[in-house]
């Protein structure tokens, strides 16, 4: 039932090529045209809430950034557990997207029940589609990712990525607005590159066991990779019990960076992209407290900006809107590697289930 791996964890973070392509390919035709369901129609729609819990949440936090940006739209994004308590208005033309694996979180089916008569369509992104919350929204988009096992989310998170990256690219062409240069089509890409990625997985498997001595750690980001930081330390909180916390850069030196001394691996996820320079200036203030740095980079990222670190990860160079999802595959990766070097319960970490149906 692992196909040999020895974890339900590593499987599905093996499996994330293919899960990933069917998401893409359920979406995407032959001509590279975006096909959403009926009901979604972006010409109507003015605002965007997204609502959802943990990894779930850290995915909608990166599609606000590509709606904004791609479709120009404005985009809010809540944790569904604090959602209803702030009674938010609802103004006219709001497409209120609710996303989870399970379909079954409490707290996210109560946010999507708050915004019942209030938002224009009620859609729900889910893996599994006759769960509670496909079968009360208006229109459902299904991830395809299969059955995700393992309490740890992975391959559920790239495919959320994926159709919310689809998502966001149908918006901005409905809306009129020019897609980024190579999109859709370099959406095909996707699923060769993670298999690239994956191929990481020996290097971090050595940086991990030196991670899993470490009392706290730290993950940075700027701009899309902001909230793959975030994702990055749930999972390792979650699967190894180490204290971690992901951060923005540029709000390193309003407080955290005191935390920083040699005794703090600081993991830096920084595609060489537009934001890299400033992200790398942070990452030097981290050197020069003593902290450790593991840079997670592509292959120009690495010429750059290597040394004075204590590891690079080297990842495929991509065009920026691929980056949040295929940098999810280390953040998953020194997660599992280092609870494997801890020996903790990769698949059934203490004190979580794997769907959280109380509020
Ligand atoms: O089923 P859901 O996507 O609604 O679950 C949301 C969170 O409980 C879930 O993502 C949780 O944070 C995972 N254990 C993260 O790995």
């Amino acid at each position: 039932e692992k196909d040999g791996h020895k974890h339900f964890m590593a499987k599905e973070i093996a499996e994330q090529p293919v899960a990933v392509d069917k998401a893409l390919k359920a979406y995407l035709d032959d001509s590279c045209a975006i096909e959403l369901p009926e009901g979604l129609d972006f010409k109507k729609i003015e605002r965007l809430s997204l609502v959802a819990c943990g990894t779930a949440y850290y995915a909608c936090l990166v599609a606000k950034y590509w709606l904004e940006t791609i479709a120009r739209l404005p985009v809010e994004v809540d944790v569904a557990s604090e959602f209803r308590y702030r009674e938010p208005p609802v103004g006219p033309g709001t497409l209120a997207l609710f996303v989870s694996q399970s379909g079954e979180t409490a707290d996210t089916l109560a946010a999507l029940r708050y915004m019942r008569g209030k938002a224009d369509v009620i859609a729900g992104l889910v893996n599994v589609p006759e769960s509670s919350i496909a079968r009360e929204s208006d229109v459902v988009l299904p991830i395809h990712a299969g059955p995700e096992i393992s309490v740890a989310s992975t391959k559920a998170f790239t495919c959320q990525l994926t159709v919310l990256l689809m998502l966001a690219l149908k918006a901005a062409q409905d809306r009129g607005q020019k897609l980024p240069t190579g999109m859709p089509a370099d959406l095909r890409a996707l699923p060769g590159l993670i298999h690239q990625s994956l191929a990481s997985e020996a290097q971090i498997a050595a940086a991990s066991r030196d991670l899993a001595g470490a009392r706290d750690i730290i993950f940075l980001g700027r701009g899309a990779l902001y909230p793959l930081a975030l994702e990055g330390a749930l999972k390792l909180k979650e699967l190894s019990y180490i204290h971690a916390e992901g951060y923005a850069s540029g709000e390193l030196k309003h407080g955290p960076i005191a935390l920083i001394d040699d005794s703090v691996p600081v993991i830096v996820m920084a595609p060489r992209d537009a934001l890299f320079e400033k992200t790398i200036s942070n990452m030097q203030e981290v050197m020069a407290r003593g902290g450790r740095v593991i840079l997670v980079t592509d292959a120009e990222g690495a010429r750059e900006a290597s040394e004075g670190t204590a590891e690079v990860i080297t990842m495929p160079q991509v065009p920026d809107a691929l980056a949040p999802i295929l940098y999810a595959i280390p953040a998953q990766q020194i997660a599992y590697f280092t609870a494997i070097a801890k020996g903790t319960d990769v698949d059934q970490p203490r004190n979580l289930a794997k769907s959280v149906t109380v509020e």
